[in-house]
């Protein structure tokens, strides 16, 4: 573990702890909650003493059914004897499940940089190599980098649309390029998808595992966290290849036999009431992000945000020589601001920026990047 890097987000949440007021720019959360049918499901769940027993490592059958509906519908996903569904407690949970699944101590996986953090540590954790390759300047995947980087421990792929930390949305031919590589060069390509309900303008969401003859090569990732305001409740679940069942049930059956069963059974109520939800909750988010787009506009002398057109993240890249966490303590101490050092996501050179914008409600957003556009104003000019 002690190869393991320790996420800065606690860090960064102790230092808001100690200013008070200051308002957090850092938490890649939504500022709604589930939706009401969720909560619907819950007599249900107490009405049946048996519901207080173990479950099916694989997940629910009603929640197992309705999700099948929603990956045939929305994402063109089939279902057949070349895959299988699992439930997991959350996102980051079937990251692990699939990397444990898939290597071997001493193994390879691809990551593309910037990272999600907690990508890189699950590979460390499982003993594996994180071979990082750089995506281009507007955070886009570099398909020809990742074929060179293939080595002959390589095990995995991954790729997260819409991206934390990036924003950016990869287009459907970028996605097919790398499943393609992938399948050619006998590897697993692992898509994070916990994101897909949130794309902006005309960028649109695209599952590699809708490919046709992409399901034994092809891991996808859902999560309810983000679309349904589901973080707590740790719902997500994963497509794999069939031939990765077995060892993906012994991995949740020994770390967590079910996800929690009260949650899914919320999550029946989630999926009922289904993507219309997330949207009926997108205006504000939209929102917000014009707002943001609008003020960071006020800093491109010294700043530049490359496209974001998914999630609720930007990150800015600063020219200026100041170290990235220093920027972020200032910004804290001085103007009660926070965000996420770029540092967190493996950028170690140059200045980024974090800036998460799906956790606030309009008028604090509004105060917010004000206060951080004055802060950068002041701290780089300074
Ligand atoms: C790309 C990505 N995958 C997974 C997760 C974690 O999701 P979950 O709460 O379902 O574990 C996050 C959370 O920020 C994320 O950004």
């Amino acid at each position: 573990m002690q190869a393991v890097q320790s996420p800065i987000i606690p860090v960064v949440g102790e230092l808001i702890k100690n200013h008070p007021r200051t308002i957090s720019l850092g938490q890649g959360v939504v500022h709604y909650g589930p939706p009401k049918e969720a909560f619907d499901q819950l007599s249900q769940f107490l009405a049946e003493p048996e519901n207080h027993k173990y479950k099916l490592v694989q997940g629910i059958p009603p929640l197992l059914e309705i999700l099948k509906a929603k990956l045939e519908s929305e994402n063109r996903i089939q279902l057949g004897e070349a895959n299988a569904l699992i439930v997991t407690a959350g996102g980051n949970m079937a990251f692990m499940n699939a990397v444990l699944a898939i290597t071997d101590p001493g193994d390879e996986v691809i990551l593309q940089t910037p990272y999600y953090f907690n990508h890189e540590m699950a590979v460390v954790m499982a003993g594996c190599r994180p071979v990082l390759v750089s995506t281009d300047e507007n955070y886009q995947l570099r398909p020809e980098a990742i074929r060179q980087a293939i080595t002959s421990r390589t095990r995995a792929v991954v790729t997260i649309s819409p991206n934390n930390p990036t924003g950016a949305v990869y287009p459907e031919q970028a996605l097919r390029e790398v499943n393609a590589l992938c399948r050619d060069r006998g590897v697993f390509h692992i898509h994070d998808e916990a994101y897909e309900y949130f794309t902006y303008d005309d960028a649109r969401h695209f599952s590699p595992a809708s490919i046709p003859d992409s399901a034994p090569h092809t891991i996808s990732l859902f999560s309810l966290s983000k679309a349904f305001g589901f973080a707590s409740w740790r719902i997500g679940y994963m497509v794999i290849p069939e031939r990765l069942l077995v060892s993906v049930k012994k991995i949740q059956d020994t770390i967590l036999i079910c996800a929690p069963v009260i949650s899914q059974f919320a999550a029946v109520g989630a999926l009922k009431a289904g993507r219309a939800y997330c949207q009926s909750q997108m205006a504000s988010i939209i929102e917000v992000r014009k707002l943001f787009l609008k003020e960071l506009e006020s800093l491109k002398t010294f700043c530049t945000i490359p496209a974001a057109s998914g999630a609720f993240y930007f990150l800015l890249r600063l020219r200026t020589d100041w170290k990235p966490m220093d920027l972020v303590e200032r910004l804290i101490r001085d103007f009660r601001v926070a965000v996420i050092p770029g540092t967190t996501f493996g950028l170690e050179t140059g200045c980024c920026l974090r800036v998460a914008y799906g956790a606030l409600r309009e008028e604090t957003a509004r105060e917010g990047i004000g206060r951080l556009v004055r802060g950068l104003k002041t701290l780089i000019k300074a």
